[in-house]
């Protein structure tokens, strides 16, 4: 104890080469502002390092913001925003199915159909088209016939952007992943020629490939 104590004296000592309160005496000056008085230590060297370095940096730093141009702040961000679109482009390249649905496709899997099956119960399709798909307060979806056009792209198209203005089908882009309503695009294109237990009556046109 005694050993670590002398020790961390000394460690003081060296980082503030403070007077021993003994000799303060000798850096005692002669104000005397009713009775307080002043030291005139000198200033700590840890101190007075961290002033040098702050120093010496920053004339290393004015050199290099303004006079070199390997670095300075703009270019960073460009960097920096550089690699944020090489990132960006890469994740777009890795599922392109995102942004761009100009590819997709009718899976016709089994597992992909019973994925489908269990989204249309559960995103609250059957809600308005049951869950046989004949329909209630929204069309039929086991005929033939298409308010908004039949086939996957129109399908999957109705599915993202909803119905016309006011007939209750929302646009589910915002609420399902493009996948899920895929899937769901999918599943609805596989109901065709299914006999619902009260089909609603048909509406729209017939629709051909
Ligand atoms: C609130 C009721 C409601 C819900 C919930 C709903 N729909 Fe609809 N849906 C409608 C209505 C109403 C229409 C007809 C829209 C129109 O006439 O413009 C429609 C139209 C459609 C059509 C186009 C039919 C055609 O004849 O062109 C598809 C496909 C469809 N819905 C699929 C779905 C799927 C998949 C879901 C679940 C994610 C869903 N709907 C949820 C009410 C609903």
């Amino acid at each position: 104890m005694s050993n670590n104590s002398s020790f961390w004296k000394r460690f003081l000592h060296f980082a503030t080469k403070a007077k021993e309160i003994e000799k303060e005496d000798e850096i005692l000056l002669d104000h005397d502002y009713d009775g307080i008085q002043e030291l005139d230590n000198v200033l700590p060297p840890w101190w007075l390092w961290g002033f040098y370095i702050t120093v010496i940096i920053a004339v290393i730093y004015i050199f290099q913001a303004w006079y070199f141009d390997s670095y300075n702040q703009q270019k960073e961000l460009e960097a920096e925003l550089k690699i944020a679109a090489e990132e960006v482009e890469a994740y777009k390249k890795a599922n392109p199915e995102l942004y761009d649905t100009s590819n997709l496709i009718a899976l016709t899997d089994e597992a992909s159909l019973a994925e489908g099956k269990v989204l249309f119960e559960t995103k609250t399709c059957v809600a308005c088209h049951l869950g046989d798909g004949g329909g209630s307060i929204g069309p039929n979806l086991t005929d033939e016939y298409w308010i908004l056009g039949g086939g996957f792209e129109n399908v999957f198209n109705t599915i993202s952007k909803g119905g016309r203005p006011g007939k209750g089908m929302i646009a589910w882009e915002t609420v399902l992943s493009t996948k899920e309503r895929q899937l769901l695009a999918s599943y609805v294109l596989s109901l065709k020629g299914t006999t619902p237990a009260a089909p609603k009556a048909a509406e729209g046109d017939i629709w051909t490939e």
